[in-house]
This record gives C-alpha cells, structure tokens and sequence, in this order.
C-alpha cells in the first residue's frame, strides 16, 4: 500500500489535495551523498549494475530532498548494451559506443533485448520497493525508441544529429528495422520493471526537438504509440523534448501523462490535450535564482497549470551544478503554494 500516492493520482487525472513534486534527474548528479557512492566504486556502469547501491542512491532524494517519487537509478542507454553495443560512461563528458549502426550488415550485430540479461534493473526496483514501504510511488522508464536509435548511430551526443536523421531518408526501410527491434526490446523491459514493482512508468525522448514534425510522427511517435498501447498495467509517462509541435498529436497516445519542457507553454498544452496530466515545466536554470525568484516562478508555473491535472517538475533534467539547497526550496514551495482549500 502507498502511503503517499499522490503523483499516480495526479498522473490518472484526479484531483489532488496538492500537486506532486519530482525532478528529472534527480537521482545523482546533485547530491553529495550520490558523489560519495559513486567515489568508492570503479564508475558508473558499477553503480546502475549493483542493485542494492542503485536502491540506495534511488532513495536519497526522497529523504534528502522530499520529492513525491522516486526514479529508479539507472541509465537509457542499458537497452542498446542488451541489444549488443555496449556504452562506456566517459567521465566529464559522458556515454560513448565503441561501436555503432552505419550499414546494414551492422544490424546483425544487434538483436532484441533479452529481458533477463536487465535483471539488475528489476532487482534495484524490488530492493527500493521493499525500502521505501510504500513511502512514495517507484517510477520506472526507458528511453524512447528514437533517442536510443540516436545514440546507436551517433555513438554518443551530436551537434547535428546527421547520423541518425540521414538514415531517415537514406534508408527508412532499415530505421524502421532497428526501431522496431528497439521497440519490442523497450515493451518487455517496461513489462518486467512494472512486474517488479514499478508504480508509474516515464518514456525519455530526449532528442525529440531535432526532428521536423513529419518525421516525429513517422519515426519516434509510431513506436511510442506502440509501446504505450502494450502498457496497460501503469500509468506511463512521455516526455519529447523540444517537440512542442507534437502536442496535438500526442493527444491520440495511450499514455495517461505529457511531459512539457521549459519552451512549452502550459496555457496551449491544456488546450491541446485535455484529457491528459501534464507535466513540468519550471526551466532548471530558475533553479540558479534566490529564494526571492524561485518562488515568484513557482506560484507563476503552478498558477498557469492551475485547474489541470499536473505534476510538477522541471522542463528537463536537473543540472549536475544547481544547488541542493534550491531543489529542496522548490520542492518545498511547491508543496507549500499548490494546496487546495477544500
Ligand atoms: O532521473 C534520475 O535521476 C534517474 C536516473 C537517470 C540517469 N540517466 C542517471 C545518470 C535517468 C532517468 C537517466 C536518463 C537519461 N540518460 C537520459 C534521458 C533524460 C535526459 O536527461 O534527457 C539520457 C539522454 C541519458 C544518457 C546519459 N547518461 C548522458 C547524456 C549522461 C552524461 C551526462 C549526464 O550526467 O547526464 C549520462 C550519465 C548519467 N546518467 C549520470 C547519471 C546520474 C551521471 C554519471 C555519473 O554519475 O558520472
């Protein structure tokens, strides 16, 4: 049983006696107690692999910042490595692929993902599920198929994104193969996160925005519609970064949640998908503001999402520099401004 089931309310679009906090991100990155874990193992890949450390670190922001969740530790990118290219974390600049998709024959180096080769991930779940005691709902995710395509033929971040958006017009037919590989890959380990105890389930598509508008429907929502009509047991969650051109269009998912980034305007969202909770969408760099600021652009997001099923957040992950501190304080302010007299 939940004790604090707020955000899953939220997220089926009740009304809520306040609205739910989380942050993106915010597992690592910011707190001194994740550094200190991280530190005194070899690296990254070490942490996201041993479940008893990725509960641990899961959990640190529900006691240290107290947010309304907590997402599971763990990284996109450990779908392509099931599929069989694996990643490295580069320390200061982040994941890299020793080998990447550029030709067809190199589609035979990739195959769906076994589950049980994730089972690391379903084992941090049931850990931080029994910890937490029902404390806050356990969110699970993956990366949207069109994000980890990125990453398989760019091999890391881009400028330009010319890889993964030349295939889609050099050779749709085999983007449409490795997406669906991708695709199926995502629907059973979604499956076996929610079997092991995952409350709410949030799709990243993070490189959404450097698509033009008909081929996000063709290439990334197709496969996210897939996916969200595989999953019935959760609420699920689809954030696509920069595609504000999408709303409209998202509005015929079968997911419960829209996540809206800083450069979405609440006001337009609601009037494109009423039916749906929504998502964010405070910009992080408000969070370098004082007291005084952060709080005036709280009461002014929550104001505009006023009415609406929502559930706070940011517009985007958290940056690895902001301050503890003024997470917390915004936590806290949401939580403090958004009650409901009854
Ligand atoms: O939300 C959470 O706190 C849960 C954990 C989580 C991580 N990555 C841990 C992580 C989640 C949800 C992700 C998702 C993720 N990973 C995305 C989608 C969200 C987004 O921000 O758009 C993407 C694009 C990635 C790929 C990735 N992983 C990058 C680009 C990097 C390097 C830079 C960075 O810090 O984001 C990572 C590494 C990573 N993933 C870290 C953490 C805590 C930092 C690694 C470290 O501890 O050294």
């Amino acid at each position: 049983m939940l004790k604090n089931d707020l955000i899953v309310r939220a997220a089926k679009g009740e009304k809520t006696e306040r609205t739910p906090v989380w942050l993106m991100r915010q597992a690592g990155r910011i707190l001194p107690e994740y550094r200190a874990v991280r530190n005194s193992l070899s690296g990254f890949k070490e942490l996201v692999e041993t479940p008893e450390l990725a509960a641990e670190v899961t959990i640190q922001p529900v006691d240290i910042l107290g947010v309304d969740a907590a997402i599971i530790f763990s990284d996109i990118l450990v779908i392509p490595e099931a599929m069989g290219l694996t990643y490295e974390m580069v320390e200061k600049k982040g994941p890299h692929f020793p080998k990447t998709i550029s030709s067809k024959s190199d589609l035979n180096s990739v195959h769906v993902a076994d589950p049980s080769d994730l089972s690391y991930v379903y084992d941090a779940i049931s850990i931080t599920k029994k910890e937490l005691d029902g404390r806050v709902p356990v969110i699970g995710f993956a990366g949207a198929p069109w994000t980890i395509f990125s990453y398989m033929l760019e091999g890391g971040g881009s400028k330009t994104f010319s890889k993964a958006r030349g295939m889609l017009y050099t050779d749709p037919q085999m983007a449409d193969q490795l997406l669906d590989m991708i695709t199926e890959s995502t629907i059973s380990y979604l499956k076996h996160q929610i079997e092991a105890g995952a409350n709410m389930v949030q799709l990243f598509d993070s490189w959404a925005g450097v698509l033009p508008p008909n081929h996000y429907s063709q290439f990334s929502l197709k496969y996210i519609s897939k996916i969200c009509d595989a999953i019935d047991e959760v609420p699920i969650t689809v954030f696509a970064k920069g595609a504000w051109w999408a709303l409209e269009e998202m509005g015929n998912l079968k997911c419960r949640t829209v996540g809206l980034d800083w450069n979405m305007d609440p006001s337009n969202a609601r009037i494109l998908l009423p039916n749906k909770t929504l998502q964010g969408n405070f910009d992080p760099c408000a969070l370098y503001g004082s007291e005084e600021s952060i709080k005036r652009d709280t009461a002014q997001m929550l104001e505009k999402f006023k009415g609406h099923p929502h559930i706070a957040n940011l517009g985007h992950g958290v940056y690895p520099d902001t301050d503890p501190n003024k997470v917390k304080f915004f936590i806290d302010t949401v939580k403090e401004l958004s009650v409901i007299d009854s």
